[in-house]
């Protein structure tokens, strides 16, 4: 479980954090916030530097594109989704969690 201010995000403007050991691409869009691997599934990319439209992220390096909703690989060359991670807001604060096990 990892914790971060929801002022401080950017809309469109991912960033990279760890929960549980794992690098997490956490995204604005509008008001909502969502959590998914940072690690592009096709190569070792960080997702979080790249660019984001709407609902969509597109990995800078080979410019696979993933739903950040779901996180289903939506353009070749990824074909895998990339793990979810659960976001719960209160007030300001953001908790981010795996969702494995009681989540
Ligand atoms: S590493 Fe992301 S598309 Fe190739």
């Amino acid at each position: 479980m990892t914790q971060l201010e929801f002022s401080t995000l950017t809309p469109g403007k991912p960033v990279r954090i760890v929960v549980s050991g794992k690098p997490v691409c956490v995204t604005r869009v509008g008001e909502e916030v969502f959590a998914v691997a940072d690690t592009c599934t096709h190569s070792e990319a960080a997702l979080s530097e790249g660019d984001v439209t709407g609902f969509k992220i597109e990995c800078w390096l080979h410019g696979a594109e993933f739903d950040l909703r779901t996180g289903e690989a939506l353009t070749l060359p990824a074909v895998e989704s990339l793990e979810v991670f659960s976001v719960e807001k209160s007030g300001d604060l953001l908790t981010i969690n795996e969702k494995t096990g009681a989540n």
